[in-house]
């Protein structure tokens, strides 16, 4: 039997399906630079930092840039996508994110918010979930990018809990992967196949109640 005592929840595919908008700025930006990004290449950015996101698109684009003028493209990608999030609602909070939020706390389970995402205060505070968690660990507290495990760290020492007591909720495999190494049981939320180290995988928090994280963890 485990003991549960804290969630972490990424952001960006598990409260928000923010990958749209990520992927309508990183695409502007490579037709600028003349070539074409596809949702299919996007797939690959999912948990990945803004910078390796960049590299990631020059790559596929065959290109190669000096620092500085990446920082200037990652600066401008990040412009056109804060348009989009600034006209977010918490209409676009994924199906049983928030429900399933207020059910833990009520039943006493701690909560933070682990993301990548330096946009993450802005993106709660569209949505009217900033209060929802008692701690927030995203890509201003924490420079090590997930698979490290430092951004889950960084939440459960927030919270005060120690890291075996904790599961996380996890879209990216390199998400899991950074829960798995900070010694924290999964959730992963998608597709099986993608998220095949994850304790247990759910398509989406549809449904998912605080009976449900019993029945896995706590047998
Ligand atoms: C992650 C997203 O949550 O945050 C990635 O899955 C994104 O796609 C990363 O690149 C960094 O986000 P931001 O908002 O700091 O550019
Ligand atoms: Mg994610």
């Amino acid at each position: 039997m485990v003991e549960i005592k804290a969630c972490i929840f990424d952001l960006d595919g598990v409260v928000v399906d923010t990958a749209k908008y990520h992927y309508l700025a990183w695409r502007k930006l490579a037709r600028e630079l003349g070539f074409e990004f596809s949702e299919q290449h996007n797939e690959r950015l999912k948990g990945v930092s803004r910078m390796r996101s960049l590299e990631i698109l020059l790559e596929v684009g065959g290109l190669s840039f000096p620092k500085d003028e990446m920082e200037k493209m990652a600066a401008k990608k990040n412009g056109w996508y804060l348009e989009y999030i600034m006209q977010m609602t918490p209409k676009e909070i994924l199906p049983g994110a928030k429900e399933l939020l207020e059910e833990l706390r009520r039943n006493g389970i701690k909560l933070a918010l682990g993301s990548a995402s330096k946009n993450t205060p802005v993106i709660l505070d569209k949505i009217k979930l900033t209060k929802h968690f008692d701690a927030i660990a995203d890509g201003n507290s924490v420079t090590a990018a997930k698979p490290a495990p430092d951004i889950f760290l960084k939440g459960a020492e927030l919270l005060n809990v120690n890291p075996s007591f904790c599961v996380v909720f996890e879209d990216a495999e390199a998400g899991i992967e950074a829960a798995i190494n900070a010694g924290m049981r999964t959730v992963g939320i998608g597709s099986k196949d993608i998220l095949s180290k994850a304790d247990f995988v759910v398509p989406n928090l549809k449904g998912f109640s605080y009976n449900t994280l019993l029945s896995i963890f706590n047998k």
